[in-house]
């Protein structure tokens, strides 16, 4: 594409009444601006300049090595916050087509961001076109003032200026694509809104306008454009975002037994063939292969599972590889671990920092010790190795293949293949003890 985005995020966000800026609150598990990043890298730009508040310096982005950053010292407006980002744009020929994307609007495809290029190219003199969404049901916002029936826009009133007693216009700003050269033009001569003191890019419209030039717009979808600005929004937009996942994996083949209750994040992969049972959560960076089955109750993060059934009730964390026939159970945690094929963790586990061999059976209540206050330790555990119920295996240790571990032991040193370890208390037997004590308590 030749053009440029720029993403509007400078901004205080004050209404989500928050320590963290507004853009950096999350939806599936990415914060609202990498969405946009996102979105934006897929138009294939010459450049994406992401506009930030200074203070938030520190903060990374998942897809930071994809923009340019440009900073506004202090929130003057929308159109204060694109000259910010002009400076730095690299690409200063004044040909070709600026993106204004605001930050706080997550949810925007590319596929319709295309739409606004298409519209640009049909007639010559178009300046703008204004990525436009009913405004039913909103309130805040841009509204569209349109000049004739063709989609043609005079000016964007914003809601903050507009009298009580103004028409209700019905559609409403929700993005921008600039000729470039029409910005430099006109962005010096955008005056502060006598209400509010801020500078609005939504008038390069009127500007535009008022100089012959051709503004129109594209009506998209509600969903994809409405924005966050309050708690109550963001929680929308992360229904609409859980929706339209679910929908994807479902359309790719995934059997979700009640959709409604499967929870994804942004980079959920899938296999078809797989099968979801109720209430499950996939936090970030989990992939899963075909065949396999999620039992209820199951929060996975950071894990590949193959061909293999977990849950229900099954905790996976990050760094977790569970391979073609395994059977995990309930309440078993297990984190930074390989467990390898064929073998089964049924119940009541927590298994850390480890290698589980094949074909090895970890008892019930098993838990590795992985650390010691201070560090982490590695568990080694081989092939076709029996772990007896509520044994500890403190690491470092290892156990070698074709090992049985008795139950209730504690395993401090390493065991050599084929042996059996046991670790506990001799068991005393007191013979006819519950006999003499009944005697004793008659005498007295
Ligand atoms: C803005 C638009 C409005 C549109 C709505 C879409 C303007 C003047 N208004 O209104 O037409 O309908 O978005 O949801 O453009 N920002 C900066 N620097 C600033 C001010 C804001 O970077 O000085 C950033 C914010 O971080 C935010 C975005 O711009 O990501 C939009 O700002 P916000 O204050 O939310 O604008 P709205 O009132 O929603
Ligand atoms: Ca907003």
């Amino acid at each position: 594409m030749n053009g440029s985005v720029i993403i509007l995020a400078a901004g205080v966000g004050s209404r989500l009444k928050s320590s963290v800026p507004k853009v950096y609150h999350k939806i599936g598990g990415l914060s609202l601006i990498d969405h946009v990043i996102g979105t934006a890298k897929a138009l294939n730009p010459s450049e994406i300049v992401a506009v930030l508040n200074p203070k938030h310096k520190d903060i990374e982005l998942v897809f930071e090595s994809s923009v340019k950053r440009a900073y506004q010292d202090v929130p003057k407006g929308t159109a204060d916050a694109v000259k910010c980002a002009l400076e730095s744009l690299q690409n200063d020929s004044s040909d070709g087509w600026v993106y204004v994307l605001y930050g706080d609007i997550p949810l925007v495809s590319s596929e319709t961001l295309l739409k606004l290029a298409e519209i640009s190219k049909t007639c010559e003199k178009t300046a703008v076109v204004v990525l436009a969404m009913d405004s039913s049901g909103t309130y805040g916002l841009g509204r569209l003032e349109c000049a004739d029936e063709k989609g043609t826009v005079k000016s964007i009133i914003e809601a903050k200026d507009m009298l009580s007693s103004a028409k209700i216009l019905p559609l409403c700003n929700a993005g921008l694509l600039i000729r470039k050269n029409i910005l430099k033009r006109f962005i010096n001569e955008i005056e502060p809104s006598a209400s509010t003191g801020e500078f609005y890019i939504t008038e390069i419209v009127r500007l535009a306008h008022q100089s012959g030039h051709v503004c129109r717009y594209y009506e998209g979808d509600k969903d994809e454009l409405l924005g966050v600005n309050t708690r109550a929004e963001l929680a929308l937009l992360e229904k609409i975002f859980q929706e339209r996942e679910r929908k994807k994996h479902l359309d790719n083949g995934v059997t979700l037994v009640a959709p409604e209750t499967t929870f994804f994040s942004h980079n959920t992969q899938i296999e078809s063939d797989v099968v979801v049972y109720p209430y499950v959560v996939f936090l970030e960076n989990v992939v899963i292969k075909r065949g396999a089955h999620v039992g209820p109750f199951c929060v996975v993060e950071g894990s590949t599972i193959a061909n293999a059934k977990i849950g229900p009730f099954s905790r996976l964390r990050t760094g977790t590889e569970i391979q073609d026939g395994v059977r995990i159970g309930n309440f078993v945690e297990i984190k930074n671990s390989v467990v390898s094929r064929e073998s089964k963790i049924n119940h009541l586990s927590y298994v850390g920092d480890a290698n589980i061999g094949k074909n090895t059976n970890i008892g019930a209540g098993t838990i590795t010790c992985n650390y010691d206050g201070i560090k982490k330790h590695r568990t080694a555990v081989g092939e076709n190795v029996f772990v007896g119920s509520n044994a500890a295996l403190v690491a470092p240790v290892e156990i070698g293949d074709n090992v049985t571990i008795g139950a209730g032991s504690v395993i401090v040193k390493n065991v050599e293949n084929g042996a059996l370890a046991i670790a506990r208390n001799n068991q005393t037997n007191i013979a006819n003890w519950n006999t003499k004590r009944k005697n004793k308590k008659c005498v007295e």
